[in-house]
């Protein structure tokens, strides 16, 4: 069910490209779009005193922009940077309302998505007046397709997994001159996908800003680092990066940051295949290389999960202890939850738990990044219990 590793690479070295600085001019450029708001950050006081913390802190994104997933603070940011590029102004200058009365014709921005972030650039796509062209993996939730299209993207799902559609995008906005927004780098391809991970600072500092207490401990989930290094990044050197522990988390299927922090020389260590998990948006079997290195040097421990700690999880923040706010938590959202769980009730997670130093006096910052997105397996799961911890 779960499986961790201490991480023996740490050295707490900040990275240059999340300072808070950057964090501040990210947030300027989010509070200009219509709509913005923070999104909650839930204490649980019932929970934190059952599982033998100090407080659990959540925050909230299924609430960001109504999209139901924070994916969109990093399509938005690399948006706004690419169009204030191409108008050769300041990310400051960039007015969303008009912008697009100050080009000829709209430019075309494509993207592969496990989901959200194909939401979330064909929505920012759509308020900037852009055109966005979203590529999907094999067996994509029908759901996430109608969602894109009804931002008005065209969408398209191929008959290859994640890693190899993100190729395929790559290789046709190549072949069209089509400006690709992806959420992952590669060599030669970093500008983007490093705008994108400062986009989802804005996350963290406002969750900074909403708490009384500053983290002692931070839990975020992998898919392939992009936001973990992002927020991680941030929090280092908001914070200090000696002041709190981070535990990574993944789905076995796609544990590609847990086997990388458990290699030999602490090198990227890639999963192929099916990616076969419920948490749709941490099917990435390739590491981030821009995000990796701030993994690599800052986090405390790096675990690996089965789909049911998940769901455990999305139990657990729909169904709260008397008194605790219910937080609806899809797949990719619940796995810390229903790790800080494990770390409470089982034997491997008690010794995890002893490894980053989780106790009475610790504060517990978690991160729900999206809502039930898959509503239908959202409720097969919290409903009908499907995929019980007790059956691993
Ligand atoms: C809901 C949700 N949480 C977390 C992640 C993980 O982000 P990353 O791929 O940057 O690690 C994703 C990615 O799509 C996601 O959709």
């Amino acid at each position: 069910m779960l499986k961790f590793s201490k991480n023996t690479f740490y050295t707490g070295t900040t990275s240059p490209l999340f300072t808070s600085e950057i964090a501040r001019k990210v947030r300027s450029f989010h509070k200009k779009i219509e709509g913005y708001t923070p999104t909650p950050l839930v204490s649980l006081p019932a929970l934190a005193e059952r599982l033998g913390v100090k407080s659990i802190q959540v925050k909230d994104e299924s609430y960001r922009f109504g999209l139901n997933a924070f994916k969109v603070l990093g399509g938005s940011y690399a948006l706004g940077r690419l169009l204030a590029e191409h108008l050769q102004i300041d990310i400051d200058e960039v007015d969303l309302k008009t912008i697009s009365s100050k080009l000829k014709k709209p430019l075309i921005f494509a993207t592969a998505t496990a989901g959200n972030h194909g939401t979330g650039v064909a929505w920012a796509a759509r308020e900037m007046g852009q055109t966005a062209v979203v590529y999907m993996p094999k067996g994509s939730p029908q759901a996430s397709v109608d969602r894109i299209r009804g931002l008005g993207a065209e969408c398209i799902v191929t008959d290859v997994n994640y890693d190899d559609t993100v190729r395929l995008a790559s290789q046709t906005s190549d072949k069209n001159g089509w400006m690709l927004v992806q959420d992952t780098a590669w060599e030669g391809y970093e500008k983007i996908p490093t705008w994108i991970s400062q986009g989802y600072t804005t996350m963290a500092a406002e969750a900074l800003e909403q708490t009384a207490e500053a983290p002692t401990h931070v839990m975020l989930q992998a898919g392939v680092g992009a936001m973990a290094g992002g927020i991680l990044g941030y929090l280092a050197d908001e914070l200090g990066s000696e002041n709190f522990n981070t535990v990574i988390s993944e789905p076995r299927a796609a544990d590609c940051i847990y086997r990388s922090g458990t290699s030999k020389a602490g090198d990227m260590i890639s999963v192929d295949g099916d990616l076969n998990s419920i948490m749709a948006g941490l099917a990435c079997g390739e590491p981030n290389p821009l995000t990796w290195p701030v993994l690599r040097d800052c986090s405390n421990a790096f675990a690996s999960v089965t789909d049911s700690v998940t769901a455990t999880g999305m139990r657990i923040l729909g169904n709260p202890l008397q008194g605790d706010t219910a937080i609806i938590s899809g797949e990719s959202g619940g796995i810390n939850m229903g790790l800080l769980y494990q770390m409470a009730v089982h034997p491997e997670g008690k010794l995890l738990a002893e490894t980053v130093g989780l106790n009475k006096d610790s504060v517990v910052l978690i991160f729900s990044t999206e809502g039930d997105t898959n509503p239908e397996r959202y409720r097969h799961i919290v409903w009908e219990g499907s995929l019980p911890t007790t059956k691993d």
